[in-house]
């Protein structure tokens, strides 16, 4: 054999390797599902979010009660001392949450400000689940000491004085009697812990009749309220773009997250266990999990555990008459299958995850400040632990590189409803 055709063919192996190699190179980075990971997204696009009506809520849907419900979680004149609408906390333009609101008279928030994004796809309410329908959950932040202070006879008050919402609220509910609420003290509500209050000898001076004719002008309105929030929808974000490109086909919309944040993505439905509970198209169960974040002896004073007790007892749950839903055997109360289990104290509810990078800070304490702290928490999870409290299994210290930590928050950032948020400041007044 020649010498330069020895050369040539080491110049033709090496360029072949050199081309295998490079070409193994170009694969490892780009970013491939597996089909069972295809799956897994697919069930988390917006696509599969499906609106929904609340049987339990007779206005639920209708115009003109969502017109009026927008009107009301706008209204300052629900507060005690009109400083304070839903909106003051669910701030629209801050993605339906706040960061630091308080409460009339600036009493603290006890919890962090939940966003409302979705919120009926929910099936229990409040960080503990203590409400079981959206309309349930709305009489709370009204007489709420420390977020509205309003009471519900105030509130009967107002629906009954202003002529537009008076109109609405007959043509929906029929006529509200002139005669019973007539002579209706300013405010007047139940105060159990503090039967003392002025406001509770009120309540208490009021015969069973008007009380109960109160009662349910109360329920109503938190009813238009809810068919407003209902309108809360989101599930347009480049990561829903990105899922319906891997539908179809589509290459340019499977260009709507960065690679970044597709191994976040990857990371997200498989080795950081995410979607194990942040799952559907909604990133959420809708139940409840204890997270180890209480500084204190963990989950011993609130969490599912008091939610449960609280909802068991309220006059306004889906056990009580002001539930709408048919009794054909159609609908079933929540409260038929729930029970109360010590292993729910330090239990609270998996939030959505949609526009997460708006809603800071995290957790029902606020506590940390951004998604790096939330995502390095995860990692770190199994410090928190403490024996002798129930084990969530699934939640145990996850060993992700920090370029893999950046990999998820990267993710959670396509989760952004910009066209949605853009719009929202419309709709404030
Ligand atoms: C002063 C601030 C403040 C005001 C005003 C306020 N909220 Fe809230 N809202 C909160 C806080 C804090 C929570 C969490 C409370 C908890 O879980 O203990 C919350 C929880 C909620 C939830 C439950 C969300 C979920 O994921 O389960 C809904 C729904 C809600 N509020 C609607 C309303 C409506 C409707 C109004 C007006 C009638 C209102 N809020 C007024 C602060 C406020
Ligand atoms: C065992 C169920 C579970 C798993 C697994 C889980 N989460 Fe959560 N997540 C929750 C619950 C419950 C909360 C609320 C906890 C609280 O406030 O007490 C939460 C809160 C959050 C929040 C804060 C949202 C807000 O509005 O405050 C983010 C962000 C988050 N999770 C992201 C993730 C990521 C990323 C992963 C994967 C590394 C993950 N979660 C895994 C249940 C879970």
């Amino acid at each position: 054999m020649s010498r330069s055709f020895v050369l040539i063919l080491r110049l033709f192996l090496c360029s072949a390797l050199i081309f295998t190699l490079s070409k193994a190179q170009a694969d490892d980075n780009e970013i491939t599902f597996s089909a069972y990971e295809k799956h897994v997204i697919q069930s988390l696009s917006g696509e599969k979010l499906v609106d929904k009506t609340d049987p339990t809520n007779r206005v639920s849907g209708h115009p003109d009660a969502i017109a009026m419900g927008q009107e009301l979680f706008f209204d300052f004149r629900l507060s005690r001392d009109g400083t304070r609408s839903c909106a003051s906390c669910h701030n629209p333009t801050d993605s339906w949450s706040s960061a630091y609101m308080a409460g009339v008279d600036n009493a603290p928030l006890e919890k962090h400000t939940p966003h409302l994004w979705n919120i009926a796809q929910n099936r229990w309410f409040s960080w503990n689940g203590r409400a079981d329908t959206l309309w349930g959950q709305a009489l709370g932040p009204m007489e709420h000491e420390g977020e509205m202070a309003g009471s519900r006879t105030a509130i009967a008050r107002l629906i009954q004085s202003d002529g537009d919402y008076r109109q609405t609220y007959e043509s929906l509910f029929g006529s509200i009697s002139d005669e019973l609420l007539q002579s209706l003290p300013e405010q007047a509500k139940p105060l159990t812990e503090t039967p003392n209050h002025p406001v509770n000898i009120a309540w208490k001076s009021l015969d069973k009749e008007t009380q109960q004719a109160v009662n349910q002008v109360f329920v109503n309105t938190a009813k238009i309220i809810a068919a407003f929030e209902e309108t809360i929808v989101s599930r347009n974000s480049p990561f829903d773009r990105f899922a319906t490109g891997m539908k179809t086909g589509d290459e340019h919309k499977q260009q709507a997250i960065s690679d970044t944040a597709k191994k976040g993505l990857k990371l997200f439905v498989g080795k950081a266990g995410c979607v194990q509970c942040h799952f559907g198209p909604n990133f959420s169960d809708g139940e409840f999990h204890h997270l180890f974040l209480e500084k204190r002896q963990p989950g011993l004073s609130d969490g599912r555990y008091l939610g449960v007790s609280q909802l068991m007892v309220d006059p306004f749950n889906t056990k009580s008459a002001y539930n709408d839903a048919p009794i054909d055997g159609s609908y079933r109360s929540p409260l038929d299958y729930v029970y109360r289990n010590v292993e729910f104290r330090g239990q609270f509810k998996t939030p959505s995850l949609r526009n997460v990078v708006k809603t800071a800070p995290y957790m029902h304490t606020g506590e940390l400040g951004s998604l790096d702290e939330v995502v390095r928490y995860y990692n770190n999870i199994s410090e928190r632990k403490v024996p002798g409290n129930h084990q969530e299994t699934v939640l145990t210290s996850l060993n992700l590189t920090p370029d893999e930590q950046d990999y998820l928050v990267a993710f959670l950032q396509t989760l952004t409803d910009e066209s949605f948020l853009h719009t929202l400041s419309q709709r404030a007044k």
